[in-house]
């Protein structure tokens, strides 16, 4: 079968400045390359799955591994999961510190018995298996934290990308996902995020629970936003739910999104279904998203402001 992968760096408000959307889109290009020629090559959906999160959270453009914000003390707490669909199994970590692959340790977890761990527990396991520690703080994440301390902490989220000259414009939902349909027609599903910025010490991010993040034989979504929005619409099994109980895809998002609009919520996923169709939708201004169908690479990030759903044919 003929792989289909989308990616996403994060949902946020207008991208203004043409110089950073297309360094965004360089970014996402550039993991689009190497993570499609990895699905052609024979790999399965998960490992295309780990290595297209493990190059985005390398990325400190996005709030995911290298990059992330700062929690309200100054702490940078890292959340990932990663769901296979064929064995339709969840595994993640909640709240992680010093390690520059958070999704890494979602990827071991996949073969444990215990396959959810949060902050001491994650730390342990880093440990385990001898993961060197990792600063993924970078000078300016930590000067938006600096200026928001200053004007004490009026900001809700950070900025989506860590863009000199967009972190003004762009309140952020900085998030990182991937989702692959791999040659044998697995499908996989991967979300990684440093949260969203001054957020209270133990917030959990949707980022590593199955509302942002799911997969099964049927179809699999990546979700981004405010979590706590993802969550109340329990987002990503919604849709999956529905495209396995017998709705096409962009049924699915179109039903999934035109409710989440009507709730006021600000969020974005990526998803495929197990014909191929690649699809997006988003609430937001900006959806960071961009996808390979097999013949070109094309993205989602100067989509017109009302635009809901889409679809990137099969
Ligand atoms: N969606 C990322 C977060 O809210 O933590």
């Amino acid at each position: 079968m003929q792989p289909k992968l989308i990616i996403h760096g994060g949902a946020g408000s207008s991208l203004k400045g043409k110089g950073g959307v297309e360094a965004v889109r360089q970014s996402l290009y550039k993991v689009l390359e190497e993570v499609y020629a990895l699905l052609i090559s024979g790999v399965s959906a998960t490992e295309a799955v780990v290595r297209g999160c493990q190059l985005l959270e390398d990325d400190p453009r996005f709030n995911a591994g290298t990059g992330s914000v700062l929690q309200s003390d100054g702490q940078i707490r890292m959340s990932a999961s990663l769901m296979d669909g064929a064995s339709q199994s969840f595994s993640g970590v909640i709240n992680v510190t010093r390690i520059q692959n958070p999704i890494n340790l979602a990827q071991f977890l996949q073969s444990s018995s215990d396959r959810v761990l949060s902050d001491f527990g994650a730390s342990e396991l880093t440990r385990e298996l001898q993961l060197p520690s990792y600063n993924p703080l970078t000078d300016l994440r930590l000067e938006e934290w600096l200026q928001e301390r200053q004007d004490n902490f009026k900001k809700t989220m950070a900025g989506v990308v860590a863009e000199k000259e967009l972190v003004e414009s762009s309140a952020g939902r900085g998030t990182i996902g991937v989702v692959a349909f791999d040659t044998d027609g697995r499908i996989a599903a991967g979300t990684s995020t440093g949260g969203k910025g001054f957020e209270r010490i133990g917030r959990v991010s949707d980022s590593a629970m199955p509302a942002g993040n799911y997969a099964t034989q049927y179809a699999g979504v990546s979700c981004t936003g405010v979590g706590e929005d993802i969550i109340d619409e329990c987002l990503a099994p919604r849709i999956v739910i529905r495209v396995t109980d017998g709705m096409s895809l962009i049924e699915a998002m179109q039903r999934s999104f035109h409710e989440a609009s009507a709730n006021k919520r600000d969020l974005g996923a990526i998803a495929l279904d197990a014909n191929g169709t690649i699809a997006w939708g988003k609430t937001s201004e900006v959806l960071l998203a961009a996808y390979h169908n097999g013949e070109k690479m094309n993205d989602t990030l100067e989509l017109s402001e009302e635009s809901i759903v889409g679809v990137a044919g099969s």
